[in-house]
């Protein structure tokens, strides 16, 4: 997979983004397979929302291309004593024509930093275990699964179980 897109840019998510970034989010979201909703909240929650995290500082990076957001990560810090030192990927999302481009792995990358600077060590994510492409890619950035919430999803029917991952920031912190 080539990582060809020389006009993406990857940045924290700023106010003037956020009615692109909630059209990526619901763009992805309506193709009813990848995120652990089918509808995006509405615009109004949606900037609700980014604001309060953007005053939080917490990571949310989006990539950029011809002023459009074609793609998202975020971790939300966990919250609550003995929980401080993890977070989660809530959702990310790369729009379809943008993907296996390089650029998840770029948002990944922008926000695990960040996330290791605001004092993170653990980050998880749950992937249902029919998305093999990005179960696939959370390997690859060194994600491992911890376990499987059974038959957790049924859509339009179908069941899907629901895969916990999880990565240590510091390297010196085996996950096992
Ligand atoms: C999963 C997702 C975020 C990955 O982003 P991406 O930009 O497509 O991934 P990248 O191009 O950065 O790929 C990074 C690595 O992941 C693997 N990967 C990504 N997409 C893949 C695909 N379709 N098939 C197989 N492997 C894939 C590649 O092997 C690649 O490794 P390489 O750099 O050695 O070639 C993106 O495909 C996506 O948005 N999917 C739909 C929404 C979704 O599933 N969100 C996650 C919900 S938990």
């Amino acid at each position: 997979m080539s990582d060809t897109n020389e006009s993406i840019s990857i940045v924290p998510i700023s106010e003037q983004y956020i009615e692109s970034f909630h059209k990526c989010l619901e763009t992805v979201a309506s193709e009813r397979k990848y995120l652990g909703y089918v509808n995006a909240p509405s615009l109004e929650d949606t900037r609700e929302n980014v604001l309060a995290h953007m005053q939080r500082g917490t990571p949310r990076y989006i990539a950029v291309k011809d002023d459009k957001v074609v793609g998202w990560c975020e971790v939300l810090p966990n919250q609550g004593e003995g929980f401080n030192h993890s977070g989660k990927i809530n959702t990310m999302g790369v729009s379809a024509a943008f993907r296996g481009q390089g650029i998840g792995k770029k948002l990944m990358s922008a926000t695990l930093s960040a996330a290791e600077l605001c004092g993170m060590e653990r980050v998880e994510l749950l992937v249902y275990a029919s998305n093999v492409n990005a179960i696939d890619f959370y390997e690859k950035i060194g994600f491992v699964c911890e376990g499987t919430k059974k038959k957790a999803r049924k859509l339009d029917g179908e069941y899907d179980d629901v895969h916990v991952m999880a990565i240590f920031l510091n390297p010196e912190v085996p996950i096992a």
